[in-house]
């Protein structure tokens, strides 16, 4: 059975005076004993922060990016085994905000999911299509595409231990959700092909949703077969929001 998984993406927001309170506050929001694994992922900048203030707790760290990279002359960028280093156990890559913003092709996902994985840090791969894909009915061949450049990088060793995201572009931040059936329909689809390459790897890989999770829609929503829980943006900076959409993964 694959445990429900719910994680914070703050992306760029937040500050040490806001964190110093929101971090407390989601702890204290959650159930003491819970089957749903909940992760945070603020900026780079404040993992060490965030660390401190999880110690003990079972709250798991996660950052939203990674170099593709082992090290090197990277200016600005963070690699694997500095996220290692800060006992992140998660991170983000593929998000559609580095997709469209950074230009980042679907093999630099791939790569960044290979050395995540090699630095034993667990890569969260976000697919997902635009609204004029969705209208032209290619939603399927795009996340197909996306996934398959993973597929080729992680078939003969470690596609069985990521998990996918998926966050239709068109939902992301704009209060627009899939409907519970439009979101299960593509979480069957990336669930099969993840089986075609790699037999059980459907079984096994946790499928996230993303795209204006909240408190009112995520019982539905994880409550969907192939659902596994959520990638959650503006309502994770919301104590009370992020905790009450946690619970909802219990149900
Ligand atoms: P949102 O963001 O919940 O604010 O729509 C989700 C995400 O981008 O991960």
């Amino acid at each position: 059975m694959r445990r429900k998984l719910v994680v914070g993406n703050w992306k760029m927001h937040g500050s040490a005076e806001v964190i110093r309170q929101l971090v407390p506050a989601i702890q204290a929001g959650l159930p003491p004993a819970s089957s749903t694994t909940v992760a945070l992922c603020p900026p780079h900048v404040y993992l060490a922060l965030v660390r401190e203030l999880l110690r003990g707790s079972s709250v798991q760290l996660g950052a939203q990016d990674v170099a593709g990279a082992e090290q090197g002359a990277f200016t600005g960028d963070v690699s694997a085994a500095m996220l290692t280093d800060l006992d992140c156990r998660l991170v983000i890559v593929g998000h559609s905000e580095r997709r469209a913003g950074h230009g980042e092709s679907n093999e630099l996902v791939a790569e960044k999911a290979a050395v995540a994985l090699r630095h034993r840090v667990q890569p969260i791969v976000c697919v997902g299509e635009t609204l004029a894909e969705r209208e032209s009915n290619a939603t399927l061949s795009v996340i197909g595409a996306q996934l398959d450049a993973v597929i080729a990088r992680l078939a003969e060793d470690g596609l069985d231990r990521i998990v996918v995201a998926y966050e239709p572009v068109w939902a992301i931040g704009t209060g627009k959700t899939a409907t519970p059936d439009e979101a299960q329909a593509v979480h069957a689809f990336i669930r099969r092909r993840l089986d075609e390459a790699v037999a059980g790897a459907g079984e096994r890989v946790p499928l996230l949703y993303g795209g204006s999770v909240k408190p009112d829609n995520a019982a539905e929503l994880f409550g969907q077969k192939d659902i596994d829980g959520g990638l959650v943006g503006g309502a994770s900076l919301n104590a009370d929001e992020f905790t009450a959409i946690c619970r909802a993964a219990e149900s």
